[in-house]
């Protein structure tokens, strides 16, 4: 078979990424222009803010992941495309970028799911690795346990019925005054604290084992920050991020370890943002290795947001024969299986 080159365009949030990927899982280029730094003075990304920044870097970054993986337009096979879910206004310069690209050089044009591409990541980095297995997605703005049944096939398990995992983070970091991206700033803080310093409450959800709530969590957190405030306590914050930290990767290990044993998998992947957190992997490692389950993470770069994971999602898309038409919108609530 011919060698397929998918060039991928990312922009669903606040990092503008452009990649190469060649048959799927060999990552020629990965390029990342993060807005962190201007979303910081906010305290959180500013939807606004991050569509005009896309713009400006869209272009750029693809000539850039063009040049390092040494290729030019003509050698891509087809041009894939977050489309969903994110924020809107940003997912249009991505996708609007695309259709251009793939139009003028007369490329097919595959719109790809975020989530779809967050677990395509275990895919780059584990070249072993082959569906099916059991998938815990968790990023800022999903939760969600998966069976991946085939390449860009997913039963859902179990969704948080609020806050995503990394929204809790973000929040409760907001809180204690880390301030934004919250994630990685709490993964850092807690190593300094006790992660047994303090009880919080797990989220049970009647009859829905498999669904996850983090809200509760959160407010227990805040609760406990105005109570100390007001009594005029001294509140140890990496106490404080260690044990809210250590709630969070409890619930996440105990149901994820229950699905794999319920069922029988013997592989078990995690996918987005919170993937990267440090007790979240050591954790799973443990629970796998106790339950002789093979245990999948992908390197920290390609947990949070990239262009390289698109590409592989994109690249089975684009041989089980999905293309999108030059009417592809941005849609900011896809659901995961749905196109
Ligand atoms: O997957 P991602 O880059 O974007 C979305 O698709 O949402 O995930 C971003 C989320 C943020 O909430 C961020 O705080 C969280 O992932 N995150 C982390 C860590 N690194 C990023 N959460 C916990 N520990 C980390 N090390
Ligand atoms: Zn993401």
């Amino acid at each position: 078979m011919e060698d397929v080159y998918i060039l991928a365009v990312e922009s669903s949030c606040d990092e503008t990424a452009a990649a190469v990927v060649k048959n799927g899982r060999e990552v020629l280029s990965n390029v990342i222009s993060s807005q962190i730094a201007l979303h910081t003075l906010y305290g959180g990304v500013v939807p606004e803010i991050a569509s005009r920044k896309h713009v400006e870097k869209v272009i750029p970054v693809v000539h850039e992941a063009l040049k390092e993986a040494g290729v030019t337009l003509d050698d891509i096979t087809a041009v894939a495309v977050t489309y969903g879910p994110g924020l809107v206004g940003a997912l249009l310069v991505g996708v609007s970028a695309a259709k251009a690209i793939a139009f003028a050089a007369d490329k097919p044009l595959v719109g790809v799911h975020h989530i779809e591409g967050h677990v395509a990541a275990n895919f780059i980095c584990h070249k072993e690795l082959e569906p099916p297995f059991a998938c815990l997605v968790v990023s800022g703005g999903h939760t969600h346990l998966v069976e991946v049944t085939d390449y860009g096939k997913f039963n859902i398990i179990g969704h948080t019925r609020d806050d995503a995992a990394g929204e809790a983070f973000d929040k409760v970091a907001r809180a204690i005054g880390l301030g934004y991206p919250g994630g990685p700033k709490i993964d850092k803080k807690a190593k300094e604290g006790d992660a047994n310093a303090i009880t919080f409450p797990k989220a049970k959800i009647e009859g829905a084992f498999y669904d996850f709530s983090f809200s509760g969590l959160k407010s227990a957190v805040l609760n406990y920050l105005n109570h100390a405030r007001m009594q005029g306590e001294e509140v140890n914050d990496a106490d404080l991020a260690a044990s809210f930290q250590k709630a969070v990767v409890d619930v996440l290990t105990e149901k994820a370890m229950a699905f794999v044993k319920e069922k029988g998998y013997k592989d078990l992947a995690i996918a987005g943002g919170v993937a990267s957190n440090s007790a979240l992997r050591a954790s799973l490692t443990a629970a796998c290795k106790k339950a002789g389950v093979n245990f999948y993470a992908p390197t920290p770069i390609l947990c949070t947001d990239n262009a390289a994971m698109i590409g592989c999602a994109g690249y089975y898309e684009y041989l089980s024969g999905t293309r999108s038409d030059w009417d592809l919108n941005a849609v900011p609530n896809l659901k995961l299986g749905e196109r």
